[in-house]
């Protein structure tokens, strides 16, 4: 069965439609790339998934594990085990990073039945994850993302996604903000998670992200629909020549 079905999907933000009809169908082990201009819904559509407020589902589905999500509150979507890395990670001022990376953990844990973990053994961990996505210990101690670089948000985003394991992971524009040698090192945290448990989906801009984590599969979204998909060269051609290409065809 497939991991994530996407099934015509509309949905409107207030009285604007905004995606218009999305199909798209992921298996585990697979990852799929999102790619398009500005404004054609990509974050829209990684909101819509991971069930945001304020974005009304008009019509298709959305199945995780073959079961509709769409009457699913975020917070149990997230627990039924999608991971949204969001474009613009938000601040939360008094929240230790620490307390809440465990909070999440545990929270995960819990649903799947086991014991919440052991803190010498968590604290281990975090620091031995961590420190192979280039995240000081000082960052962990403050506040989750407050007076973060752009960077630094990505980076502990993916530290998230590292820790939860979820089956179904998206990531939106984890590239934005990061300089050469920190999207290295995010891209080879993604890439080391890469698994037949795990399938992804990595929403860009740019095609230089691609060349690190490598798409099974393109698509090209704009005003809400998809263009055209392909494999990874899908991607080159969009490098190559712009998506004026796509959209002047369609
Ligand atoms: N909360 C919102 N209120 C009104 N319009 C929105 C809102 N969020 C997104 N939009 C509009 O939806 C379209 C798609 O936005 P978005 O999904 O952020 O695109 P992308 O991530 O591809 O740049 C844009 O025209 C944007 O202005
Ligand atoms: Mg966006």
């Amino acid at each position: 069965m497939s991991l994530i079905e996407i099934r015509d999907l509309h949905a409107s933000v207030g009285d604007t439609e905004i995606l218009k009809g999305i199909s798209l169908t992921i298996n585990r082990g697979e990852v799929h790339a999102i790619m398009g201009p500005n404004g054609s819904g990509k974050s829209t559509l990684s909101y819509v998934l991971a069930g945001r407020d304020g974005y009304e589902v008009t019509g298709g589905d959305i199945l995780l594990d073959g079961v509709s999500i769409l009457e699913m509150e975020a917070d149990e979507r997230a627990r039924a085990g999608m991971f949204l890395a969001f474009q613009y990670p938000v601040e939360l001022p008094g929240v230790g990073g620490m307390s809440f990376l465990r909070g999440a953990v545990n929270a995960r844990r819990r649903e799947e039945g086991e014991d919440e973990i052991d803190h010498l053994e968590f604290v281990k961990m975090v620091r031995g994850k961590a420190g192979e996505l280039g995240i000081k210990d000082e960052m962990l101690k403050r506040a989750v993302n407050v007076g973060f670089s752009g960077g630094e948000k990505k980076r502990y985003e993916i530290l998230q996604l590292a820790l939860l394991e979820p089956a179904f992971a998206i990531l939106d524009e984890t590239d934005s903000g990061l300089d050469v040698d920190a999207l290295r090192i995010v891209s080879e945290g993604v890439n080391a998670l890469r698994s037949d448990a795990i399938g992804m989906l990595v929403i860009t801009h740019y095609q230089r992200l691609l060349d690190h984590i490598v798409p099974d599969f393109v698509h090209i979204l704009a005003d809400g629909k998809i263009l055209k998909s392909g494999d990874k060269n899908l991607a080159l051609e969009v490098e190559k020549s712009g998506y004026s290409n796509f959209t002047d065809a369609a």
